[in-house]
């Protein structure tokens, strides 16, 4: 059975459209998302357009600001501080990857703990690591709400997360293990890996190759959560890191793609940017 990520998204974006009308009412403005893009990536584009598209339906300020590929550090950081300073802007997102010149280290570290509404922030990362107050990186945050809303249990269950990166794969090993899950990170170059994801009641896939992970790594009646968004190299379709056809049929739940992880991503990324504004209050 197909685990709906555009219908949950949908029912997050309603109550923090609800929240954003007493914002309004409380506090006189509604809350304000700033996200800047840098350079032309198509699907840097999308992915910006969505998030725009998103903040306007519940209700937020929002503003898009592109830089050109040869924008210098220099001159994103300057960006990136005067939005820092801005009272009225509450969240500030720097749509990734950044150009090559561009060092990804020191723009994550320039955006303000508080208005880091991805929370890819040391300090944000550190919160999450040591359980200290913390914005949640979204698309882990996504998951964790998308299992949760189809009261998949997480105690005592082996979970298998492929992939490491700071986005995706280590916060979610994380959360994961913070609901005593029983957690393997692994990679695409885990040895015998299909045997290791077959393991898992709990598989994430997060590798970023178009149907990496066949039915091979799959344990009939598990829950596999495909964080992957690829287009196939012959017909240009969306698909993610599973196989969906050959893995359907035995799963319990899976996130189909597109309509799974990617719209609760952006969900939580509105609910991070309702948070960053309450904390001011
Ligand atoms: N690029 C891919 N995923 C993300 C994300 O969650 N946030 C940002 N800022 N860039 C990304």
């Amino acid at each position: 059975m197909n685990i709906d990520g555009k219908a949950l998204a949908k029912a997050t974006k309603e109550n923090v459209a609800a929240k954003v009308r007493e914002c309004v009412e409380k506090y006189g403005r509604a809350p304000h998302l700033a996200v800047i893009l840098v350079g032309e990536d198509p699907a840097s584009q999308t992915y910006v357009r969505s998030k725009g598209k998103d903040a306007e339906q519940v209700g937020f300020r929002s503003t898009t600001i592109r830089m050109p590929e040869s924008t210098s550090e220099e001159e994103l950081l300057a960006e990136i501080s005067r939005l820092n300073a801005d009272t009225e802007v509450d969240g500030v997102l720097v749509q990734l990857p950044v150009p090559r010149h561009i060092d990804e280290n020191r723009v994550i570290e320039a955006i303000s703990a508080e208005k880091d509404v991805d929370g890819f922030h040391p300090s944000n990362v550190a919160g999450l690591w040591q359980k200290r107050p913390h914005v949640a990186p979204c698309t882990p945050k996504g998951i964790m709400k998308m299992l949760d809303d189809n009261n998949v249990e997480l105690e005592g269950k082996k979970a298998v997360v492929i992939g490491r990166s700071n986005i995706v794969g280590l916060p979610m090993a994380k959360m994961l293990l913070d609901r005593n899950a029983t957690v393997t990170i692994a990679h695409s170059r885990t040895k015998n890996l299909p045997e290791v994801a077959a393991q898992a009641d709990i598989l994430v896939v997060a590798v970023g190759r178009p149907r990496f992970a066949g039915k091979d790594f799959v344990k009939p009646g598990a829950v596999v959560i495909d964080v992957g968004i690829n287009r196939d190299p012959e017909t240009g379709k969306l698909v993610g890191d599973v196989d969906y056809d050959e893995v359907a049929p035995i799963a319990s739940l899976i996130t189909p793609v597109p309509g799974g992880v990617g719209p609760m991503t952006r969900a939580c990324l509105m609910e991070n940017t309702l948070e960053c504004f309450l904390a001011k209050f």
